[in-house]
């Protein structure tokens, strides 16, 4: 059979097959769709923020403030903090370093509450973080990547406004942007420079929902015109942060509804096109969310009235240079909030983690979504998801993935409670980590792999690995 037929018949296959499944079921893909692997059966702590660092290490970090990890800190070392909301005195670590290579992980001190709060590499190779809960809610913390018994090193309360579900974004000057948090519709840099250090966004406050908010950790990218896109909720803007102007106020996706925290779904700017042409096509993926209405519903005071509405099961994708910006609707495979959207090197999108109903927030997610799904941006339309192999364990609220350097994604996180839970929960707090490797790893596709062919890198060289890459991705 001709190779193309055989794919479209593939795809028609798939295509009856989820006709008939209920998403919510776990979907096994006929094909080899990526595996997983078990690398720690418990970290000590909630995998809720990751980043990985130039030493092929992760920092991880959860909470201080809902109780005694499963970790101790090393060298006897406590917490003794009279703000402290739980236990005031605290010797279990709230953060970790994952050493990628030798699968080992070593317990960190955190300070102050990282909560829900954010952060950016720097050029140093630092992530600097900042913000989160009560005594963090305007600290910068820092740490740099190391080789022995480093920590975090805290620099006390460097945001001038409370950071708390803010986006951080580093800009071409090697400083960062810290875009908005609960009740905070503006924006500060870190470090400072000049004064006023609080510049307003109304943009913030006009996609602010009342009672469910639904525009916190807003999605923020860098353009290629050295503007910033934001979206958040429904809709989107280009911003010029030197001068505080918006460049361009893009349409609300369409159905309009909410993509943003509580109602979280995922974005990605997908790969650049037409590098060498006056205008760079740089293209907008946003996917999954929750209907309007979800989080007020699944958190209705009296438990008999909850309700888990379905997630949305829509993408939206718009070219953000073009004069006239329109976004592009595509339905993925299931229904999908608290997803993780990661770009692959092979410049596919992978989605991955969340539920199938409900919203973010304590208790509010039901259906894990359990299979990931690839997201081909170059495939033709309405063949472009591509279901994968299940995980067994559900990541649901404080959930993450991160691609790793050796084409891994690296899965961690959930807990869908106010303080650590095992037992006797529907999702329990979930201290494991997994990898997941996507099909380019599978063993039939070595022979597609691009390989490092000389350590002395130059611009053409890299440029034609890419090409290489890009050229190996369309076979698969
Ligand atoms: C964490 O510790 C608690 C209490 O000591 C224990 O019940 C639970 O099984 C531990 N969980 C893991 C994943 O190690
Ligand atoms: C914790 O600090 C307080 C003072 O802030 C002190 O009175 C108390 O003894 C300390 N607790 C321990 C166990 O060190």
């Amino acid at each position: 059979m001709h190779r193309y037929t055989s794919i479209l018949l593939f795809f028609l296959f798939l295509q009856l097959f989820f006709a008939v499944q209920p998403c919510h079921r776990v979907v096994t893909s006929a094909a080899a769709g990526g595996r997983w692997q078990l690398l720690q059966k418990s970290i000590g702590i909630v995998a809720m923020h990751m980043q990985l660092l130039n030493n092929d290490r992760v920092v991880i970090y959860d909470r201080t403030d809902f109780g005694r990890s499963n970790l101790s800190l090393p060298h006897g070392k406590c917490r003794n903090n009279s703000w402290e909301l739980v236990i005031k005195y605290d010797c279990t670590a709230h953060s970790v370093e994952y050493d990628v290579l030798a699968n080992k992980f070593r317990p960190l001190m955190v300070q102050t509450d990282v909560w829900c709060s954010s952060g950016a590499v720097v050029p140093d190779g630092s992530l600097v973080q900042t913000g989160g809960f009560t005594d963090g809610e305007r600290k910068v913390r820092t740490f740099y990547p190391c080789n022995g018994d480093c920590d975090w090193v805290e620099t006390g309360d460097g945001l001038k406004a409370r950071r708390w579900y803010a986006t951080n974004h580093i800009l071409p000057d090697g400083k960062q942007i810290i875009i908005g948090g609960r009740r905070q519709f503006n924006y500060e840099f870190y470090p400072k420079t000049s004064s006023p250090d609080v510049y307003t966004l109304p943009f913030l406050a006009q996609t602010n929902d009342l009672d469910s908010e639904n525009n916190l950790y807003p999605f923020v990218f860098l353009n290629s015109d050295g503007n910033l896109f934001i979206f958040a909720n429904n809709r989107a803007i280009l911003f010029d942060y030197k001068t505080g102007k918006v460049v361009k106020t893009y349409p609300a996706i369409p159905g309009g509804d909410p993509r943003s925290y509580p109602s979280t779904g995922s974005a990605v700017l997908l790969p650049l096109k037409n590098l060498d042409a006056a205008t760079i096509e740089a293209e907008l993926l946003v996917c999954g969310g929750a209907p309007k209405g979800s989080f007020e519903m699944a958190t209705k005071r009296k438990s008999a009235e909850r309700k888990f509405l379905k997630a949305l099961d829509t993408c939206g994708r718009i070219k953000i240079n073009e004069p006239n910006p329109q976004w592009v609707m595509e339905t993925m495979p299931c229904s999908r909030v608290m997803g993780d959207m990661t770009l692959l090197p092979n410049g596919v999108v992978l989605i991955i983690n969340g539920a199938g109903d409900g919203t973010a927030g304590w208790e509010n997610g039901r259906s894990p979504a359990l299979n990931p799904v690839l997201y081909w941006p170059g495939g033709a339309a309405g063949s472009r998801f591509e279901p994968l192999n299940p995980s067994t364990i559900p990541r649901m609220y404080h959930s993450t993935a991160i691609l790793l350097r050796d084409g891994r994604v690296l899965v961690g996180g959930s807990n869908p409670h106010s303080g650590y839970e095992f037992t006797g929960v529907l999702f329990p707090t979930e201290l494991s980590l997994e990898a997941f490797s996507p099909p380019y790893l599978d063993s039939k596709n070595k022979y597609l792999r691009p390989k490092i062919v000389s350590s002395t890198a130059s611009k053409g060289s890299a440029v034609a690995l890419i090409g290489t890459l890009l050229k190996a991705a369309s076979h698969f």
